[in-house]
């Protein structure tokens, strides 16, 4: 039986516990999403973790439509994530950065263009935008060259990961973002080769998938799907169907990780409609399975001992207990965390989290 502690290879990740921080925006990159000292501070006191997936980081000014988010286009925000990979690796952490485009969930506030998408529509709900939440605005369709550019900027944010000292990357498939927009039929109107069956609406992941893994290495790619919560108006009629025709193509192009956001319960994410999908991709999947969500360490070491994943990712208890792999194995308690400050920037809320040591001394 394998156990919370046990070493896990992700393809080329080597991790030394099955412990790994979720992705978590945070919004302490400035408006022009270059990380900075005080992000690699933050990282670094993490860095105990099997493995850090960064927080989701636009992979152009046009996917990226979230306040003072992280990019990786540009030469300077790569120099300011080098302070981050150093900061990990330094304390003998590794991390993967989240490549992100969020889709018809842009706000032209934010980026300054028009939001793309699957087909044409519009998100319900607000924007979070730098004028405070403004209702989200019709994106147009991706035309054919459209969809040739957005793959090249991933591509492109995959060789400035590794250029910025990264491990790898995880594409964000989760979430109702561009991907997630491609693969549900709640989303994706198309009438051609990108739209309709199933098999033509993975069409886009995979294509994603292929450019990414063909600039860094398969063996260095993961994605992250959240098969069974409201996604940001993205749903599907029939997602065990869909996630069992990701699953095998996945398996086709050998990815080797793949990270679900799947409570069991109704949770913090809302509504569930439908059942978890881990079974069913199990059974079509060879890879290594992270599962996420509302996960407390009882239910972490319950999940991963009875072979459900391999590896659980934790988010908000990762923003509140910088070393909590270390709480976890001796079974210490947690520091609560404060919502009020998840994306107020700056240090407090942020960096000054105690660890046991530091709680103790005080
Ligand atoms: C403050 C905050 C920021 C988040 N940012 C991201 C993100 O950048 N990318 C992502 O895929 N999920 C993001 N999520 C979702 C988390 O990764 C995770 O799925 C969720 O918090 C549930 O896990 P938990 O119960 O362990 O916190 C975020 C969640 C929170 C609370």
């Amino acid at each position: 039986m394998v156990a919370l502690f046990d070493p896990l290879m992700l393809g080329a990740l080597d991790l030394p516990n099955r412990i790994v921080m979720a992705p978590l925006t945070r919004a302490r990159a400035g408006r022009e999403g270059v990380p900075n000292e005080l992000m690699a501070a933050y990282y670094g006191q993490r860095a105990s973790s099997g493995l850090i997936i960064s927080e989701a980081t636009g992979i152009s000014r046009e996917g990226l439509g979230w306040p003072n988010a992280p990019g990786l286009w540009s030469e300077a925000q790569v120099d300011g994530w080098k302070l981050v990979t150093k900061a990990v690796h330094d304390r003998g952490g590794r991390i993967v950065a989240q490549l992100w485009h969020m889709g018809r969930l842009v706000h032209p506030l934010v980026s300054g263009m028009e939001p793309v998408s699957s087909s044409a529509t519009t998100a319900p709900d607000y924007a979070h935008t730098y004028e405070g939440k403004k209702p989200y605005v019709e994106a147009r369709a991706a035309t054919h060259d459209d969809l040739r550019r957005i793959v090249g900027d991933y591509a492109r944010a995959a060789r400035n990961a590794i250029a910025a000292g990264f491990d790898g990357v995880q594409v964000h498939g989760a979430n109702g973002y561009l991907v997630d927009q491609f693969l549900r039929d709640g989303a994706n109107f198309r009438t051609d080769d990108y739209g309709g069956p199933i098999d033509q609406r993975v069409r886009f992941m995979s294509d994603v998938l292929e450019a990414v893994g063909g600039t860094i290495g398969m063996d260095r790619v993961g994605i992250r799907f959240s098969p069974n919560i409201y996604s940001q108006g993205v749903e599907d009629t029939y997602p065990i169907a869909l996630f069992e025709a990701v699953a095998r193509r996945l398996e086709e192009l050998k990815v080797p990780w793949i990270e679900l956001r799947e409570p069991r319960h109704p949770t913090s994410a809302g509504a569930i409609p439908t059942e978890p999908v881990s079974p069913a991709m199990r059974l079509l999947y060879s890879g290594s399975i992270v599962i996420n969500s509302d996960y407390d360490w009882a239910d972490a070491w319950e999940r991963v001992g009875a072979g459900h994943a391999d590896a659980v990712s934790i988010g908000r208890l990762f923003i509140a207990n910088p070393d909590l792999v270390k709480r976890i194995a001796l079974g210490f308690p947690l520091n609560e965390g404060d919502s009020s400050t998840y994306y107020s920037g700056g240090a407090s809320g942020y960096v000054d989290y105690p660890t046991l040591e530091e709680a103790r001394a005080a």
